[in-house]
């Protein structure tokens, strides 16, 4: 499974932490920036993780902001991406059990490293259920 991540200066040293922290767990991620705490625009980075994520060269995105607000709506613009906004255990669990989510997003100001560590973890330990979630997801991509 190849990870990438991306954060704006709100959620730059988050970033860096869960870097490190699958870096030593032999999972190392595709950094896609910022590289610095100076001030940039969240929807750059948005952006680029879904183009990174469409076209298949991670299979699961990390995005962080200020509060994982922001990050959450420019990515979620684009189709076929499912930035899920994960703030607990039931909802990591949630955001791959029934949304399939491809972007899980974290607020670096609004949360603490080990608990989305541990999200990150159930995350990737759950498994999509399929079925009439599957149908839901179907309908999520139907033109508005
Ligand atoms: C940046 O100051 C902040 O607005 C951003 O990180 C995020 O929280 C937006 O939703």
């Amino acid at each position: 499974m190849k990870i990438a991540i991306a954060a704006d200066h709100g959620g730059f040293e988050m970033k860096e932490t869960l870097k490190a922290h699958f870096a030593a767990q032999n999972m190392p991620l595709d950094d896609l920036g910022t590289f610095s705490d100076e001030s940039v625009d969240y929807p750059d980075f948005a952006h680029k993780m879904a183009d990174y994520i469409l076209q298949k060269k991670a299979d699961l995105g990390i995005l962080i902001c200020g509060t994982g607000i922001g990050i959450s709506i420019a990515a979620n613009r684009h189709k076929g991406i499912r930035a899920a906004l994960v703030y607990n255990e039931f909802a990591a669990q949630m955001a791959k059990e029934h949304n399939n989510a491809n972007i899980i997003v974290f607020g670096g100001r609004t949360m603490n490293a080990a608990d989305v560590v541990k999200y990150c973890h159930i995350f990737l330990n759950s498994t999509f259920q399929g079925g009439r979630h599957q149908n839901r997801i179907h309908k999520i991509e139907q033109e508005c």
